[in-house]
């Protein structure tokens, strides 16, 4: 029987989620690696249960994260059983759909078959009646932005997730849909976008967006899969993703650019006295619009140890001069 720490909500920041009510901790915690069936069940629950005994109160899924597809909502279900249900509504529960799921034509992008169907299976596999956040994954350019968000306002008046959300859309994609959920009456609760010192994109429009429509914004990948640990300087060890589970952090990532970008990017943290990862994991948060940044963790050790930039002190306009000339901007 799991007991959670007494302490857990003495020393997170929690961080409000645009305009709305919902507030969630600075890191929450992603199952998209090291949650599927290669992973020990064991593994997974010290990883659970040390983010939320630390505060973290956000743990993210989606219908395929895995491997196999499914397995990490089927685990997460086992987890439910064992350690959450007392604790439920101290969880905020998010998953998705909106890439290949199951075979055929109803099972991907963005129809109204699809993501209603895709929810309700989410729900069985993990053991909830509800999940706080349903996402469309990713933007569907053939079918129509009414479809899609209707389906999601039609999810959330049924009662079976409480928020809507939406994940690697673009800016204008962005503005159409939180206009037409605001049309409907469910308003967008969050953006969830790929951001990192290696990876800006969003600062070209879409935070603009999310500022002035004042939706939250929780960014995937801040440690861009772990690059930003700076643990691949030296070549690639045995125990990183990247040997272990390199389905989408190929050893073609370390260009001679990249790895030039992280050295100077640790003589930075190193000037404060602080581990790379620390350094990126404030940069992605030194802006309010972000609302959370979203890690993941192979082992308990990390999750502990990222939560070292709650007492960290902020970035210097002369660090963040320093960083933007590094990364070329
Ligand atoms: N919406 C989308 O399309 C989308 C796409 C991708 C991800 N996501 C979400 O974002 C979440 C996070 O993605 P991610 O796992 O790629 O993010 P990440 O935080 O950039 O990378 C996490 C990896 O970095 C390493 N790491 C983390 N903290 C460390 C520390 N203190 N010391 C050393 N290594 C450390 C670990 O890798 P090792 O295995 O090397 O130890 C860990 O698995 C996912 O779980 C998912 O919820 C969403």
């Amino acid at each position: 029987m799991y007991t959670p720490s007494e302490s857990r909500y003495l020393s997170m920041q929690y961080r409000r989620c645009g305009s709305s009510g919902v507030m969630l901790p600075a890191l929450s915690l992603g199952l998209w690696h090291n949650f599927g069936d290669i992973t020990p069940f064991s593994v997974q629950q010290s990883l659970l249960r040390t983010a939320f005994d630390n505060g973290i109160t956000h743990f993210d899924l989606a219908n395929n994260y895995g491997p196999p597809y499914g397995a990490a909502e089927e685990n997460f279900g086992r987890h439910m059983d064992t350690d959450w249900r007392p604790h439920r509504d101290e969880l905020f529960l998010s998953t998705k759909a909106g890439y290949d799921m199951w075979a055929g034509p109803y099972g991907n992008w963005g129809s109204r078959k699809y993501l209603i169907s895709s929810l309700d299976q989410s729900l069985r596999r993990m053991r909830v009646d509800y999940v706080d956040l349903f996402y469309h994954h990713r933007p569907d350019p053939n079918t129509p932005i009414e479809e899609t968000m209707g389906a999601l306002d039609r999810i959330v008046r049924s009662g079976k997730a409480l928020y809507a959300g939406i994940s690697n859309y673009g800016p204008e994609q962005t503005e159409a849909a939180v206009k037409e959920l605001r049309r409907l009456g469910t308003p967008c609760l969050i953006h969830q976008p790929r951001y990192s010192m290696l990876d800006r994109r969003i600062e070209g429009g879409l935070t603009d967006v999310l500022k002035k429509e004042r939706v939250g914004c929780i960014v995937f990948q801040p440690l861009a899969g772990g690059l930003l640990t700076g643990k691949y300087l030296n070549g690639i060890p045995e125990d990183s993703r990247m040997k272990t589970d390199s389905r989408f952090l190929k050893p073609d990532s370390l260009t001679e650019d990249t790895l030039a970008k992280i050295l100077a990017l640790k003589a930075v943290a190193d000037g404060r006295g602080q581990k790379l990862h620390h350094l990126a994991l404030q940069w992605v948060l030194r802006d309010e619009t972000v609302t959370s940044a979203l890690i993941g963790a192979s082992r308990p050790e990390q999750i502990t140890d990222n939560l070292a930039i709650l007492n960290a002190p902020p970035l210097s306009g002369e660090e963040l001069r320093r960083i933007d000339e590094i990364l070329g901007e």
